[in-house]
């Protein structure tokens, strides 16, 4: 008894043959993430019991990692939507009896709230089997609902199987149903449609009708969210509707966008208000941008937090790092992962960082390179600097104290510790560990050949 209402049943066993790829279809990513993983996440904030994830024997299970709860079932052929379903209800506890909803694997904008409203009615009309139908504005490669004279569902035929005049009718199957324990059984009654070689199970309905068991087919939700994603085509469809939502949300929320026609922002992307982004910005997964802060032209960002002001200037890449507060990053910056940046610190041309905690108020202005390397507060790098922090075999670390000064063009061979408020000479190449607040250089002595070029000349002349 303890058994919750409702099973989730996911159709990903799919060939995806419209794709043209040797991916399966479900693990194409919108975003950053498998169009898969977005039907999983609406079917988990319906508290189902379980969740089933059908896939074909191919299909990558390391592609995607599953939620709790949640399992999948092989489906040996590809023998139609109605032989999917039934390898997901074996894999079902044998002891459930509740609600069955049916989820494809290639519909991944349908909301949550679309979906409660569905079972709501289902369990209302106390049918044995519900589906969830929408107008379509372009019907096309959908199945149609069939409706009697009185409007009563009748059955759902697809589209290769339809009459021109069925093909017509704009209200479609979104592939979403709620089958109830005692209409399972139907599905070992759906006969082969011979023109595909495939159970479809579109069938259920008018089987459920004939049957007596009832079946219901509820119109709600806009058709944008029911977009099947079949071909490449789609799939470009469902990330400009994705895209479109989150400009609006954040436009809503006081973000200003320059050009909103040219920004990619992930779904779960946060940003401040008062935040200004530029035209070709791309904000992928987990990222997080305070307020206040600007973000300029051809700006990849992803999964990284930026606090409140900071300014990430033209043409950087930032990938799962820390910005402090006032930051200001670039232009042509790269902060590669595991990398801290304090507030106020300013990182400028052609400078990567992997892997490095900056200081606050400590700068970088001009092409260096900084790897595992630990900087302090108020630093100073000078332009050209290089942490060789890879001795071939392995990484070693730098770190340099508060207040250190490194000349331009220095080279700092780790493992070295530069101690706080040392000076490195320019031109420097620094293999040995600097103690606080010196001074140290390692270049040879530089001579001066007086006359040298005057010299040559005359004799130059002489020839
Ligand atoms: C299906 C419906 C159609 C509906 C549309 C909604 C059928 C016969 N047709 O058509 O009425 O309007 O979805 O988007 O059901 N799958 C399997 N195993 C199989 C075949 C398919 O797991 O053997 C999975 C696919 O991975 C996919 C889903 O079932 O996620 C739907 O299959 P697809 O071939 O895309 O069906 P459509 O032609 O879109
Ligand atoms: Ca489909």
């Amino acid at each position: 008894m303890a058994e919750k209402k409702i099973a989730c049943i996911i159709l990903a066993a799919g060939l995806g043959t419209r794709m043209k790829s040797s991916i399966a279809k479900v693990l194409h990513p919108i975003y950053d993430r498998p169009m898969l993983d977005y039907a999983l996440e609406t079917a988990l904030l319906l508290k189902p019991s379980k969740t089933v994830v059908v896939i074909n024997k191919d299909f990558d299970t390391k592609a995607l990692t599953l939620p709790k709860g949640a399992a999948y079932a092989i489906q040996k052929q590809q023998r139609g939507t109605a032989d999917a379903v039934s390898a997901g209800v074996s894999a079902l506890a044998r002891s459930f009896r509740g609600t069955t909803l049916i989820l494809n694997g290639d519909t991944p904008l349908i909301t949550p709230g679309t979906l409660k409203k569905f079972i709501r009615l289902h369990k209302k009309n106390k049918n044995a089997v519900s589906v969830l139908s929408f107008t379509a504005y372009d019907p096309t490669g959908y199945g149609r609902i069939i409706r009697d004279n009185a409007g009563k569902a009748a059955g759902i035929t697809e589209e290769k199987d339809a009459t021109e005049e069925e093909r017509d009718i704009c209200e479609v199957n979104s592939g979403v149903y709620a089958i109830e324990h005692r209409a399972l059984n139907l599905l070992r009654k759906i006969k082969l449609n011979t023109r595909k070689k495939e159970f479809y199970l579109t069938d259920i309905v008018s089987l459920a009708i004939k049957s007596k068991l009832g079946a219901g087919v509820y119109c709600e939700g806009f058709e944008d969210e029911f977009l099947g994603i079949n071909s490449r085509l789609d799939l470009a469809r469902a990330y400009e509707e994705l895209r479109i939502k989150k400009v609006h949300e954040l436009i809503d929320k006081g973000v200003t966008l320059i050009d909103p026609a040219s920004v990619y922002i992930s779904p779960d992307v946060k940003v401040g208000s008062d935040t200004t982004i530029y035209p070709n910005v791309v904000i992928h997964g987990g990222s997080k941008i305070g307020k206040g802060c600007t973000i300029y032209p051809n700006v990849r960002i992803d999964n990284s937090t930026i606090a409140a002001g900071a300014i990430i200037k033209d043409a950087s890449l930032i990938e799962e790092s820390v910005i402090g507060k006032a930051a200001q990053i670039g232009p042509m910056a790269h902060i590669r992962p595991g990398t801290r940046i304090g507030k106020g610190v300013k990182i400028g041309n052609f400078v990567e960082i992997k892997k490095s905690n900056i200081g606050n108020n400590s700068k970088a202005g001009h092409m260096a390179y900084i790897g595992d390397t630990e900087i302090g507060r108020n630093v100073n790098i000078g332009a050209g600097t290089i942490t060789c922090n890879y001795d071939g075999a392995k990484k070693h670390k730098t770190i340099i104290g508060d207040n250190v000064f490194i000349g331009s063009d220095s080279q700092l061979v780790a493992p070295v510790t530069i101690d706080r408020g040392s000076y490195i000479g320019a031109g420097s190449t620094i293999t040995r560990d600097v103690p606080k607040e010196s001074l140290s250089t390692s270049r040879t002595k530089q001579k001066i050949y007086k006359d040298w070029a005057r010299n040559k000349n005359k004799s130059g002349k002489k020839k």
